[in-house]
């Protein structure tokens, strides 16, 4: 949960730090985002949930860039996503994503896979980015193995890499698709602790996934989406007890039987 402090003032003070305003995108005849408004406070923790296709993993690219929208808006910290060249670069780098394969860089040390964005996209100088990587494998407490290759570490522990990795560009929001299952049960915990201490401090965080544990402990508000719509939004608590839709009963009714 984030500390309430933070959400409260921010959300008086401002701006949200993700808006989507009537967002649509086709795949041909499929229409996968359709309509989708949604704000994001600063230090608000949304949870996507939905069924297999209902545009999750899509909606996250969209708000980075990775995938083209059709038509309607989408501002990070109120500017508008650019759509293309030096800008858009700037402005991704407010935006961090973890996906779930790690997508490390295989033949560079855990150290140089966090201190790489820094150098190259801020130009941070190697010493300044090397301490800043290190106080932030610290934070996800994989500082130990700084000098190995993204292979010779668990899952579990690229995981947390990939999440320092996104860190280090100092992002105004963190976006989480489905981060915990391609790992083994066993490594599933540790990442979502991180996580959980991430949510501590404050951070702005969109979060795709499956573990419900984690959406009714760090989740602000549950984002419950099919067909490529945003079908219900509601408090944890509100969305699991006391679902509205005839969809995201069927949803929880299928979580909670299988
Ligand atoms: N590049 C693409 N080209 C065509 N169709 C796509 C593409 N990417 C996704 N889709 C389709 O868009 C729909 C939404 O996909 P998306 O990956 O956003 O769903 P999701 O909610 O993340 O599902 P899951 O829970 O399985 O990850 C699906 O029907 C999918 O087949
Ligand atoms: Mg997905």
């Amino acid at each position: 949960m984030s500390t309430e402090p933070q959400t409260g003032n921010a959300a008086a003070a401002g701006q949200p730090v993700v808006r989507l305003d009537k967002v649509n995108k086709h795949y041909g005849p499929l229409h996968v985002l359709q309509d989708i408004n949604l704000e994001v406070a600063k230090g608000e923790v949304v949870v996507v949930l939905g069924p297999s296709g209902s545009g999750k993993s899509t909606l996250c690219r969209a708000i980075n860039r990775l995938e083209t929208i059709d038509d309607g808006e989408i501002y990070i910290d109120g500017k508008k996503l650019p759509e293309e060249g030096k800008q858009l670069a700037n402005l991704r780098a407010d935006v961090g994503m973890v996906f779930q394969s790690f997508n490390l860089f295989a033949h560079k040390s855990i150290l140089e896979n966090v201190t790489l964005g820094p150098i190259k996209v801020k130009g941070m100088k190697k010493a300044e980015a090397d301490k800043l990587a290190m106080g932030l494998l610290e934070r996800v407490g994989v500082a130990n193995q700084k000098d190995k290759l993204p292979a010779q570490l668990s899952g579990g522990q690229q995981q947390r890499v990939a999440i320092a990795r996104a860190l280090a560009m100092r992002p105004k929001v963190m976006l989480f698709d489905e981060p915990t299952s391609a790992l083994d049960p066993e490594m599933i915990q540790e990442v979502l602790d991180t996580m959980v201490g991430l949510t501590q401090e404050g951070m702005t965080m969109i979060v795709v996934t499956h573990e419900m544990g984690f959406a009714r402990k760090a989740a602000d508000r549950v984002v419950f989406m099919a067909d490529g719509q945003i079908v219900e939004q509601a408090a944890p608590n509100e969305f699991f007890t006391n679902p509205q839709s005839e969809r995201a009963k069927d949803f929880l009714g299928k979580l909670i039987t299988h």
